[in-house]
């Protein structure tokens, strides 16, 4: 079997003067490594995009654009190319600045064969090194991120055991978080939310009755109306709910859960905010969560048409409700399955 040869490490020589370039091909190429040429910063640029070399050795003093000023932008658009600088008068300032800017090395003219081809190997290793690190890192990233998603979903079945084992409380509650999550992503849809606004809505809606854990359910499930007292108690839930999901979500999803009884025109129950400054994602779960517990049987009612419940919830646009909601709630395709 034959072995394909190993591949030549690869320098571009930039440099304005041609025997200079000449001669470094020359001692270059007898060395094994495989050189092309550029006469000035433009030709070197076009050539490493053509061709990326490993090892770029640039010369500081070039007219128009010099060495020290292409560096950055080389090292920017091609940053796994090693460079060294050239120059014939070291300025120890101008060779620090160019440390900085990503230069591995620096050779003076004239050339000493021996030690230039020292210099160039050396770094040619260093850089086999930096590649070598930034790969590892790149993998220790992605499995860092691997253990992040599956920590998420753990996190996420756990969510969902807690509103089951909340709703199982409650036959009323069966199901509710569940379908109120459904109505509020499709009204987000409607509404034009994306990305991590729709999840952060998602998760809002899935514990936005979280807290009525901490409710007693002879109120909760009281055959009648309520007292103040009693609703006044039952509201709670809504600050319950963001002091046990608080360490574990963002403050949009605690947010939504704890404004999800707020109405639009500001006179819910010791509310704070009011309008537009209630956050949307508690706007979108209040019309959500209204007509699904409007079209549920409750302890002390039956179960309303979905025909009235979506009346209900058209009367209550501008006072109970945000319009811009209740809107882009009709759009969706629950609604627009009922009119069929
Ligand atoms: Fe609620």
């Amino acid at each position: 079997m034959v072995t394909a040869a190993p591949a030549k490490e690869s320098i571009l020589i930039v440099d304005d003067e041609k025997t200079v370039r000449r001669s470094l091909n020359r001692c270059l190429t007898v060395n094994g490594f495989d050189c092309e040429e550029a006469g000035n910063a433009e030709e070197a640029l076009g050539s490493l995009q053509n061709n990326p070399a490993d090892l770029v050795i640039l010369d500081i003093m070039m007219p128009g654009t010099s060495g020290s000023d292409l560096l950055p932008q080389l090292k920017k658009s091609f940053p796994d190319t090693a460079v060294v600088m050239a120059t014939a008068v070291v300025d120890p300032d101008i060779i620090v600045n160019c440390m900085k800017n990503g230069a591995l090395d620096y050779i003076t003219k004239p050339f000493d064969v021996k030690q230039l081809i020292s210099n160039i190997q050396t770094v040619m290793e260093k850089r086999k090194l930096e590649l070598n690190l930034k790969e590892t890192r790149q993998v220790l990233e992605g499995k860092v991120e691997k253990q992040a998603r599956e920590l998420q979903e753990l996190f996420i079945d756990a969510i969902e055991s807690l509103v089951g084992a909340l709703e199982a409380k409650d036959k009323y509650t069966a199901g509710h978080s569940r379908r109120v999550t459904k109505i509020a992503v499709d009204t987000g849809l409607a509404l034009g939310l994306s990305g991590e606004e729709l999840e952060n809505l998602r998760w809002a809606a899935l514990l936005h009755d979280i807290g009525k854990i901490g409710i007693d359910p002879s109120v909760q499930n009281k055959p009648g109306t309520l007292t103040p007292t009693e609703y006044n108690y039952i509201l709670t839930h809504c600050t319950i709910g963001p002091s046990i999901v608080g360490p574990l979500v963002n403050d949009m999803i605690v947010e939504a859960i704890r404004h999800h009884h707020d109405s639009y025109d500001g006179t819910g129950l010791n509310q704070t905010v009011i309008g537009k400054d209630i956050p949307l994602g508690a706007r979108i779960l209040a019309v959500a969560d209204s007509f699904d517990a409007m079209t549920s049987d409750r302890p002390y009612r039956a179960a309303m048409s979905a025909g009235k419940a979506i009346a209900e919830i058209k009367r209550c646009a501008g006072t109970q409700f945000d319009p811009a909601v209740v809107k882009a709630f009709l759009k969706t395709p629950i609604i627009n399955s009922l009119k069929d």
